[in-house]
């Protein structure tokens, strides 16, 4: 082979290479705006003191990763915009979101809720059930 051939495969085979290590990194799908500032939303309320989101938080309120699958986009919405009093005794009212950020929270459960998470969060243990 000639050199000058040989130069040319090694610049063909090394501008492969790097498309293909570059093609590889990229994400299926990038985070929508909207779900980026529900995540927001979701640390500036400090939710994760009482949620959990993949498996990580607080237990008073329920986990979080799949809620879409359980409840509309207009339930949330709902929810967000009457916050009920919380159990256990019924004093405290649920963190109240404008909204704008119940919107955004809303696109962020969505977009969690797509995350391959392998069967998690596994069913949660009712209080007083032994193991
Ligand atoms: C002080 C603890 C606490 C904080 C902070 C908190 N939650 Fe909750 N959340 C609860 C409890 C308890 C419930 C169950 C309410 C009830 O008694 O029905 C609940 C219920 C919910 C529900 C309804 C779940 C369903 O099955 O319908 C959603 C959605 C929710 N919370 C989202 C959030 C978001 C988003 C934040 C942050 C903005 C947040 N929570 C902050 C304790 C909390």
């Amino acid at each position: 082979m000639k050199l000058r051939s040989f130069m040319i495969l090694s610049a063909l085979s090394f501008g492969g290479f790097a498309f293909l290590s570059w093609q590889s990194v990229q994400l299926p799908y990038s985070m929508p705006e909207a779900a980026t500032q529900g995540k927001q939303v979701w640390q500036a309320y400090n939710c994760i003191s009482c949620h959990t989101v993949f498996g990580n938080g607080g237990y008073n309120g329920e986990d979080m990763t799949h809620i879409v699958s359980k409840r509309s986009s207009k339930e949330l919405l709902n929810f967000f915009a009457n916050p009920p009093v919380m159990r256990p005794n019924h004093k405290l009212l649920h963190p109240k979101v404008s909204p704008e950020e119940a919107q955004n929270l809303v696109q962020y459960f969505n977009y969690i809720d797509k995350i391959p998470t392998l069967g998690w969060p596994p069913k949660a243990r009712k209080s007083g059930e032994s193991t």
